[in-house]
């Protein structure tokens, strides 16, 4: 394939291209950014210019880009069964393997999956088991999903229903009924200082408390939870907030379900953040870090029992890709890789302690207003700077401007509302980070002095 000049890639993606999350009037202004290529963190653009990227492509690229073994292991399975369903009594030796393998890793309990390809399938996926599990049960009562504001699980009609963002939301008139959201504990968003984040994670689960009690917990399904909410803006649980949920929700009979998307695989340096809090999930959906983003893939994991009451029916759910054996193959050779190179310990204990250092040493930039984070993922919010256009900037547009300050310094980061998140691949050498927080700060210092145009 003879590579197109950038103009005529931008002409075409303008005439033809629409992109998630993007407004594409704006886009057209402005020109798509034209990504090349990538090795470890960084990526190379259009121009051919470095950029670290600070969030591993969209908080997934766990082992890092241009990994020869995903793509030996992949390529090595398309030659010798491209692909294969797993319908109707069939399937293929990698989707066995990984269903063993991710059972080995899970959490205790958890010992069956049902292979989807995307996190939004995986949260759908769970809906569905969990209606079909109530009313073999003879439960079929059960119907009401509670999960969080901020939170974000997916886009199709019932994953939006329960993502818990109003622009996810208002223009598709969602959600839908039987959707029913509680406060996330973000403390800063409820003008809260951090030091009474604690307080306020109590609030939240009062507040929690009086839901299931009017909506009455024999119309409860299920909670959908991120350990750590991620795209709804990095929001870390307070002490006490996770347990006591956790409690609500067995004490209710309402299944708790670990929506593990951007925390599984390794990013908070545990292969799943339900064993940091002891959540014991009912379910666990996953997707994202299980192939590191090389193809897509995402499952559902349940609970023994769960399955049990399920293997007494015929379930007519699946995706034509339930299972696609390249994909498998994928990621077997991806947690082979974050086991081998010891990534996850290495969160732990050497680059997530090095990412938080540098990123609460954000704090005493005059545009920060707070820091926050685990492992390695992380946010900070910004101040309006004291002068030029962003002074008295609308709420919540001033992370898109930030983004296009930091891709001018060289660095990826995700601006969200007035907050900017980072989650760099796991493999991010001491040498990318201090880039990484390099360009954050340049960008930070000209954000400050009030700058908003820049070069695209
Ligand atoms: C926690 C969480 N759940 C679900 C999803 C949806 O995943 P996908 O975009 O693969 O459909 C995401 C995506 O960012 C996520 O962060």
């Amino acid at each position: 394939m003879q590579p197109l000049d950038l103009n005529s890639l931008r002409q075409l993606d303008s005439a033809h291209h629409l992109h998630p999350f993007t407004h594409h009037g704006q886009l057209r202004e402005r020109g798509t950014h034209v990504i090349r290529a990538a090795k470890g963190s960084t990526l190379i653009d259009e121009t051919g210019r470095e950029l670290i990227d600070g969030l591993a492509g969209l908080w997934c690229v766990n082992v890092g880009y241009g990994r020869d073994e995903i793509v030996s292991a992949v390529s090595e399975q398309m030659r010798t069964l491209s692909f294969y369903p797993s319908f109707f009594n069939s399937t293929t030796e990698p989707a066995i393997r990984l269903a063993a393998r991710l059972a080995d890793l899970a959490p205790p309990g958890l010992e069956q999956v049902f292979f989807c390809n995307s996190g939004s399938e995986a949260n759908e996926t769970a809906l569905k088991l969990i209606r079909a599990y109530w009313k073999l049960r003879g439960r079929e009562r059960k119907r009401v999903v509670l999960s969080r504001t901020y939170a974000y699980h997916g886009v199709g009609l019932a994953s939006s229903s329960l993502t818990g963002l109003p622009n996810c939301q208002e223009p598709f008139d969602l959600p839908l009924p039987g959707f029913v959201h509680v406060p996330g504990p973000y403390a800063y968003a409820a003008g809260r200082a951090a030091q009474d984040a604690e307080a306020y994670g109590q609030e939240c689960i009062a507040e929690t408390e009086r839901t299931i009690a009017s909506v009455g917990a024999e119309e409860i399904a299920a909670m959908f939870v991120e350990p750590i909410q991620g795209a709804g803006g990095v929001i870390v649980p307070p002490n006490g907030y996770l347990s006591a949920l956790r409690e609500l929700c067995r004490r209710h009979e309402i299944l708790f379900v670990a929506d593990e998307v951007i925390t599984g695989f390794g990013r908070l340096g545990a292969w799943f953040a339900s064993e940091l809090w002891s959540l014991e999930p009912d379910l666990l959906t996953l997707a994202k870090g299980v192939t590191s983003g090389y193809i897509p893939l995402g499952g559902v994991m349940l609970r023994g029992e769960i399955g049990e009451v399920l293997e007494s029916a015929t379930l007519a759910h699946g995706f034509t890709y339930t299972g696609h054996p390249v994909a498998c193959a994928a990621g077997l050779a991806n947690l082979e890789i974050l086991e081998r190179e010891r990534l996850i310990p290495r969160v732990r204990d050497d680059i997530g302690p090095r990412f938080q250092g540098a990123l609460g040493a954000l704090a005493d930039h005059p545009a920060v207003a707070e820091v926050r984070g685990f492992g390695l993922i992380g946010a900070f919010e910004l101040r309006h700077p004291p002068s030029g256009p962003l002074r008295s900037a609308a709420p919540g547009t001033m992370g898109a401007e930030f983004y296009e300050l930091a891709r001018s310094e060289g660095v990826i980061a995700r601006g969200i509302r007035d907050l900017v998140a980072m989650s760099p691949p796991l493999v991010v050498t001491y040498e990318e980070l201090d880039r990484l927080f390099g360009g954050i700060r340049r960008a930070l210092d000209r954000f400050w002095s009030g700058e908003t145009t820049v070069d695209v």
